[in-house]
């Protein structure tokens, strides 16, 4: 049994050493990282998933971007423990932190991911939100928080700041 809680200070480095394990080597390479360098993630969002001996299962990060003038949730990285993997922890975290995003006011997410998983939570291409290169534009998915909320919501991906 799992149990989610906000992240806290102190699962830092217990993160970043799940992400090293479960991302290919210089995931922080990524175009996604520029948009978090230097840019505090969205504290309130962040949890993490712990069995009953207190070992990490699972994290997730969020951070805040801009589209245009438009704010949105950059979901991400989530990873679940390669243990632990098909056991839902990854619905789990990805569906709670959603819900309390949606409460907190947040009206949009978007993520760079495989539609083949991320679909199931009901994200779908973004086919006019430009992330920095290199992506792959078809892996640009997004997700309304507020029905409609990604409607005329285009163009390149920016840091928050
Ligand atoms: C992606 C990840 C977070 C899913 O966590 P999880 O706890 O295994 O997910 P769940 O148990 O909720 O769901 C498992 C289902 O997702 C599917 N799935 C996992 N990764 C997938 C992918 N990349 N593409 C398509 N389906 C995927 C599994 O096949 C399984 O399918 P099933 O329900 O039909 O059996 C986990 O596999 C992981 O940490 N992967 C490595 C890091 C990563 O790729 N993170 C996402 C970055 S975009």
């Amino acid at each position: 049994m799992f149990e989610l809680t906000k992240e806290s200070p102190d699962d830092w480095w217990e993160i970043e050493a799940l992400y090293d394990l479960s991302f290919a080597p210089g995931r922080e390479l990524l175009s996604s990282y520029r948009l978090r360098d230097g840019v505090a993630s969205v504290a309130g969002l962040n949890h993490v998933a712990r069995d009953a001996d207190g070992t990490l299962g699972g994290a997730i990060r969020f951070w805040p971007v801009r589209i245009g003038g438009a704010k949105s949730l950059l979901l991400g990285p989530v990873a679940v423990h390669p243990t632990r993997q098909g056991e839902g922890l990854g619905a789990l975290l990805i569906e709670t932190s959603l819900e309390v995003a949606a409460e907190k006011g947040w009206e949009r997410v978007m993520l760079v991911g495989d539609a083949s998983y991320y679909s199931r939570y009901g994200f779908h291409p973004l086919s006019g939100v430009v992330m920095p290169p290199p992506t792959n534009p078809e892996r640009v998915l997004g997700r309304a928080l507020r029905p409609g909320a990604w409607r005329g919501i285009e163009g390149e991906v920016m840091r928050a700041d």
